[in-house]
Formats: structure tokens, sequence, C-alpha cells
């Protein structure tokens, strides 16, 4: 009753015009979602943190961190303040430093998008708040492998993935890109394993398995991370190396050997690196996507050591959100765009200032048709309006806009700027907007302002800024790359389409080394659904596409077997579904299943993800659970 006193009347202090989100008035707190960020239930606008401290006890034997979080907040007069928690145990939370006391709290009804609210009571005066807290078998954010998951085989592994919105389901805390944060940590794991965060990083395990962290540069929530396993540091160059499985050494270091030159590079177009380190952690074949810009810390998916450095341009993009995104944030997942496209267009222009314009070209056509492809089906989809670069997600999971729209349309916006202005002026504009911006956040709206402001209308140029950003679909004045390397792999693949035997004549003995990743890529993807089966198992086995190399070809690969009624390489498709929890790389897999006429493809799909979702982390397994039985 007590709680229910405080719930109607200090929640009430903040509830305002916008949507509630529980459903009835049950004796809950009716907490309203913020009004500029919809996918929180923060009142960041009123009491924000500025420095977050936590202390963490990572228990392997149960699955579950035993964390406080320490909140600094800035001066206020406010008498709740508001955070967010998925899945979350919440025991205690109490008030001060050094000497705490309990304070009342309540949690809001649970949202399965976005979990509970966290209104804690508080004085005018209250500057920390701490919240005794343990994370659940629910824990959205947390991967936690067996030993047989990594690469030694001997340690288990645990990692976090915070954006968008799972942050909260591992910390308690105000879970919006709107608010900056700086933070420190105190971490225990077992002795055997090491921790790092994004943050200062030890070099070497430690004796007794304690670690110290800290992040004196604000960012926001969703770029806070942690990751403990049996690792090593190996130096790259000065203020840059990589973090791997002992036995993945060597592999890392010859993958990963131009990291110097990349960094040297984003700085000579866009000024300084402000995180004084730039490493790469490799995590397991589960780690949900390619890489995650987590601040001095990439995450990385092991499938980027390609072998061959074919995967290199996944670490430019990684690297460039140092500018673009983790330095000037998007306000809100609806202004995705603004780290990703600007991200694309920076990974590029690193790409082609260490390899050429040739191969930089090469990467830009092959998002391109990606692109074309993801328009066509969007225009069919429930949602054509998500092909805008500002997007509309408010009751929708930030998850959907993480779309070739944001990432490549997003690029092309920039490139098509670029053209118009010409590179110089463009340059000098991004490097002050990098400069103006740094250390905030930025909507679209805010960036429009800026474009019109410091580079328009000084240089008298009209640009379509509007259609590209407010409209579906491509605009016309969209730049247009071309490839002869890359139309040469389409006329071949044509030719293979025209019921050719390719493998007569000068191409009879070639060999896959012949050609780049990228080559091949445009190869396969020129391959029409109907290829004969004797043809693609011909082809695989001169190639070897199912077995060996770049994982990306492999999963074209696989996706052109099933929607071909290609059964001969499902034992193939299998073996990679189960090793491999990227989710881009194995979404395609999953949805050729689901779409297929042939009712077994499914039911194989099915067989296989019962087995395979064991190795997958949260964030792929919730996509491929949607994809298979919606
Ligand atoms: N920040 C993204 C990953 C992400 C986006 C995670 C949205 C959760 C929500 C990361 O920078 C990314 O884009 N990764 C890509 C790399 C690729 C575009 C080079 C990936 O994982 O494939
Ligand atoms: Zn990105």
């Amino acid at each position: 009753m007590k709680k229910l006193l405080f719930a109607v009347l200090c929640i009430g202090g903040f509830l305002s015009s916008c949507a509630t989100i529980s459903k009835d008035s049950e004796p809950t707190a009716a907490i309203e979602l913020n009004r500029i960020d919809a996918h929180t239930y923060s009142n960041t606008n009123e009491i924000h943190t500025i420095h977050l401290h936590l202390d963490l006890d990572v228990n392997f034997e149960n699955h579950t961190i035993y964390g406080v979080a320490r909140h600094e907040m800035n001066p206020h007069t406010c008498d709740t303040a508001v955070f967010d928690i998925k899945g979350l145990a919440i025991n205690r939370v109490t008030l001060g430093k050094g000497k705490e006391k309990a304070t009342e709290y309540i949690i809001g009804e649970n949202n399965e998008l976005l979990g509970q609210s966290l209104a804690v009571k508080i004085a005018e005066n209250t500057k920390y708040i701490n919240i005794y807290y343990q994370t659940t078998e629910n824990t959205e954010a947390l991967d936690w492998l067996k030993p047989s998951l990594t690469a030694g085989k001997k340690y288990p592994y645990m990692y976090t993935q915070g954006q968008a919105i799972l942050t909260r389901s591992w910390i308690p805390l105000q879970d919006t890109p709107m608010n900056r944060i700086s933070y420190s940590a105190d971490v225990k794991v077992p002795a055997e394993l090491m921790a790092i965060m994004s943050a200062s990083n030890p070099k070497k395990k430690s004796e007794n398995g304690k670690y110290h962290f800290e992040m004196r540069q604000r960012i926001p929530a969703y770029l806070i991370a942690l990751a403990v396993g049996d690792m090593e540091y190996t130096s790259l160059g000065e203020n840059c190396g990589v973090y791997s499985e002992p036995k993945l050494v060597e592999a890392c270091v010859y993958e990963f050997s131009d990291l110097p030159k990349m960094i040297a590079a984003a700085e000579s177009i866009y000024g300084e690196y402000r995180w004084d380190q730039y490493d790469l952690v490799i995590l397991p074949y589960s780690f949900p996507f390619g890489g995650m810009e987590n601040p001095r810390l990439t995450f990385a998916n092991p499938t980027i050591i390609a072998g061959d450095r074919s995967m290199t341009s996944v670490v430019a993009h990684e690297l460039a959100h140092s500018w673009s995104g983790n330095l000037v944030t998007n306000a809100t997942w609806n202004d995705f765009w603004l780290n990703e496209g600007f991200t694309v267009y920076f990974e590029n222009r690193i790409m082609e200032k260490l390899y050429g314009k040739e191969s930089a070209d090469i990467l830009a056509l092959i998002e391109f048709q990606d692109l074309e492809a993801e328009l066509v089906r969007m225009k069919e989809s429930d949602h054509p309006e998500d092909s805008q670069l500002k997007l509309q997600l408010d009751e929708r999971a930030p998850d959907d806009g993480m779309t070739d729209i944001a990432y490549i349309k997003g690029a092309f916006f920039l490139r098509t700027l670029e053209a118009a202005v010409g590179r110089e002026k463009f340059d000098t504009f991004l490097k002050g907007y990098f400069d103006a911006h740094a250390f905030k956040t930025i909507t679209t709206e805010d960036f429009i302002t800026y474009l019109n402001k410091e580079l328009l209308e000084p240089k008298s140029v009209a640009f379509n800024t509007n259609e590209w950003i407010y409209e579906t679909g491509l605009p016309e004045n969209c730049v247009t790359l071309t490839s002869d390397r890359l139309d040469k792999m389409k006329a071949l693949s044509n030719r293979v389409n025209e019921g050719e035997n390719i493998f007569t004549g000068s191409f009879a003995n070639s060999q896959r080394g012949d050609f780049t990743s990228q080559e091949w890529q445009t190869f396969i993807r020129g391959l029409d659904q109907s290829i004969p089966n004797e043809m693609m198992n011909k082809i695989d086995a001169q190639f070897k596409f199912s077995t060996e190399g770049n994982p990306a070809l492999k999963s074209d690969w696989f996706y052109l077997a099933i929607k071909s009624g290609n059964k001969k390489l499902r034992p193939e498709a299998a073996a990679y579904l189960n090793k491999i929890g990227r989710r881009w790389y194995i979404e395609s897999i999953y949805q050729a299943c689901k779409d297929s006429e042939d009712p077994d493809d499914l039911a194989w799909g099915k067989t296989v993800f019962a087995e395979a979702q064991k190795n997958y982390h949260f964030v792929s397994k919730s996509t491929i659970e949607d994809i298979l039985y919606e």
C-alpha cells in the first residue's frame, strides 16, 4: 500500500501528455514514455545520470551477474528518477555515497519490447542513487558460452551486446542515446579469465580476477560493454591491438596488420581519433554481428578473420563509428541513419585511401546491389515507409531500423551530396560537423539545419534533402558507380544462366584464388535461382564455396541452394548454421526455407534451428524464431 501511494503521489510529478505504456490502471506505476525517445521510460529531461559506477561480480556457475549500479545524478529538483530495466531482479535501492539509506522504488508493468520502468523516490538534493540487482535467465544482452563454443574449448566465455536497447537487461540505467555518461567499473571474474570493457583495459590477466575500468569520455548507454574469457592481448601498433583467444593470435596478426594504417587514414580525413586506444576483441562465433563499435574496443565476430583480409572493411566500419555514432550520436533510434549511413560512407573513404578507388567502388557497388534488393522487398512489405531515412519506430523494435536503408541509402545520400559540392568542401563540412557535435547527440532535424546553414546555403547549392530523408525509395539524383571487374563476373553468371558449360576453354582450370571474394559474390548473386543442381554441384566441386573461405560467400551460396532446390549442400549448410550466429549471415538462409514452396525446406530449417539455436545470442535467436514460427 505504501508503494502504491508513492506511485500515485510521486510518479504523478512527471506524468505528461504522452502515451502511457501500461494498459490498465492497476497498482503499478503508469510511467509515461520519454517524449523524444519513445524507447525509454527514463525522465532524462528532468534528471539524468552523469556518471555511473558499476560493481560487478560475474558468476559463471549460475550464469548471473550480481551488481550495484551507482548513479551520480545532475543537479535537479525532482522527487523521482526513472530508469529502464528488463529481465533484471532488483534487490534494493539506496541513496547517498558512503553512508547509504534505503529508499522506496516501484517497478512498472512489463512491456515485451521495452521492459519495465524503475521509479526511485528521491529528494531534491539526491546526488547518488545505488541500485542493487542481479541478472536473470531473461537477461537478453548476455551470452554465456560453454567451453565447447570457444576456439580453445577449455574455458567458458561471456559477452554483452547493448545496442539498441539491451543494456537495460544487464544494467539498470536510463537507456536512451539522448543521454551521455562517463562510467567506471570494478569487475570480479574467475581468476583464470580476463575481463575487458569499452573502457581503459588491462593488457594482462590479473592474479585474482579483479579488474578496474574507466571510461572518462561521455558515451550513450548502448555502448557500455563487457567481455570475459580466456584471452590475451597482442599489440598491432602504437595504441592499437587485438584481444583474442590464444589460439587465434597468429591469424589475427595477419588479418589485421593494416590496423595502424586504417587509423591514420581515418584521422587524415576527419581529424583526431579521440578515444586514445583502439582495440578489437574477437569473440566466439555466436556474436550476432560482424562488428559492434564499443568505444576503445570493437567487438567482432571471428567470421571477419577470413584468412585473406577480405573482411577488413568491417574493421574500417567499426573504426569509423569512433566519429559517426560514438562521438556524434543519433538522439533516438528513428535517427539511426545518422550513425550508420555516415559510417558506411566514412568506411568506404578509409578503404579508398588504403586500397584505392577501384576496390572501394567494388565494395560500394555490392552494397548498392543489396540496397536495390532491399528497396524491392520493402515496397511490398507491411512497412513501405521504412525506406525513408528518418524512421518512425515508436511502437516497434529499434532493430526494425537495422536495414540497408539506414546503412546504404544513408551512405549514398552523403555520396550524392559530396558529388554536388565537391569532395574538398564536403570533407571540410563533415570535419566541422564532427567537431561541432563532438560528445553530443543529434536528431535528423538538427542535422538538416546544420547542413543548410554550413554547406548548402553558403555554397548556394540546391539539394533535394527532404526527398532523401522523408520520402520512400531512392531519389533519381543518386550517384551511380560502375566496375569492369564486376561486370565481367556478371557476364560469367549470365553464361551459366543461359545453360552454357563454363568449365571449358579458358575457364576450365580457373581457381578460387583467381578472383576476389567481392567478384565471386557478384558471380553467385548473378546466378538464376533456377540453376540446375548438377551445375551448382559442379561449381561447388571446383570452387568450394560451401566449405572454404569467406563466410559471406557461404551465406549467398546456401541461400541459392535452397532457392534452387539443391538438397546436396544441406549437410554443409547445417554445419554452417550450427557454427555461426552472425545474424545477417544466417537470416537469409532461414528466410529462404520459410519462403520455399517445398514444405520440406521449412521442416529442414526448423530441425537445424532446434539444434543450432543453442549456439546463438538472443538477438539472432529471436530474429530466426520470428522468421520460422511467425
Ligand atoms: N552498430 C552496428 C551493429 C548494430 C546495429 C547492433 C544496430 C545493434 C543494433 C555495427 O556497426 C554494424 O553495423 N555492424 C555490421 C558491420 C557491417 C555493416 C560492415 C555487421 O554486423 O554486419
Ligand atoms: Zn555500423
